[in-house]
């Protein structure tokens, strides 16, 4: 579905990703896991159009992404939970929903409908819909960014971290959400720290160090390298 071939981007003279090759199979929760700093949000931005990469191909459904402004990149079916979620703290939790869906704003009783679901897919944002997305509970607020993000209805989400600085159980309903999600038919890009959580839910599992891909393989396979499995998952 999502074919990224020989990816490089840079930060001025920085090169954060080195020729990276990934490959995102449709319907699965594919995996990305590495240490703070190997380029996981750098990929994320590039695939979103955010960042331009100076090298490589990115496609998706046979099409061509880089280079793409993120506009573009959205309305060709795929959409980004931002790392730290970035809601519109200023504005109202309905307003960040209809930001998300700022392509087709005129198409409106569809986008009613579509902000109708995320409320009764996520109740508190129900509850909330009238507050400002600042006034929000972190988990609360990361629930609001992925809402926003499938308000544009992606078949391909990335998800920078989502349970970043969460309580466990919130976070265990982030995963909740992302299990759900898959299973309704969205195919999941998840960036993640929380590598136990991560491997139970993915299909698929990258490494990423240094800005390059260091391992590829199922979970299964993750387990079974000893030298991965120290460094990732402790030595349990
Ligand atoms: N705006 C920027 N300007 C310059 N260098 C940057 C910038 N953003 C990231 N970098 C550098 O690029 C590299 C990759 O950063 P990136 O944020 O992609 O890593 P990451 O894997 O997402 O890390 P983390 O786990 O901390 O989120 C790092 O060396 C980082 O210092
Ligand atoms: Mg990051």
């Amino acid at each position: 579905m999502l074919n990224i071939r020989g990816i490089a981007t840079a930060y001025g003279n920085i090169e954060a990703l080195r020729g990276v090759d990934m490959d995102i199979e449709e319907g699965k929760v594919n995996c990305l896991l590495g240490p703070n700093g190997a380029g996981k949000t750098t990929l994320m931005m590039t695939v979103a159009g955010i960042l331009k990469p100076h090298r490589g191909s990115i496609m998706f459904d046979g099409q061509e992404l880089a280079g793409r402004p993120p506009s573009r990149v959205v309305a060709s079916g795929v959409s980004l939970v931002p790392e730290n979620r970035l809601v519109f703290a200023e504005m109202t939790v309905r307003d960040n929903l209809l930001a998300g869906a700022y392509l087709r704003l005129r198409l409106k009783r569809e986008v009613e409908d579509d902000c109708e679901r995320m409320f009764t897919r996520f109740p508190r944002l129900r509850e909330r819909e009238r507050h400002l997305a600042g006034t929000l509970s972190g988990g609360e607020q990361q629930m609001l960014a992925v809402a926003r993000a499938l308000m544009a209805r992606p078949k391909l989400l990335l998800m920078d971290e989502p349970s970043l600085g969460l309580a466990p159980l919130v976070v265990e309903e982030i995963f909740r959400i992302i299990a759900d999600l898959n299973a309704q038919g969205t195919t999941i890009f998840l960036v993640e720290q929380n590598a136990r959580m991560a491997l139970q839910v993915a299909h698929y599992v990258y490494l990423l160090a240094q800005g390059t891909v260091s391992f590829n393989g199922t979970p299964e396979e993750l387990a079974e390298d000893e030298v991965i499995r120290r460094a990732y998952l402790g030595s349990a």
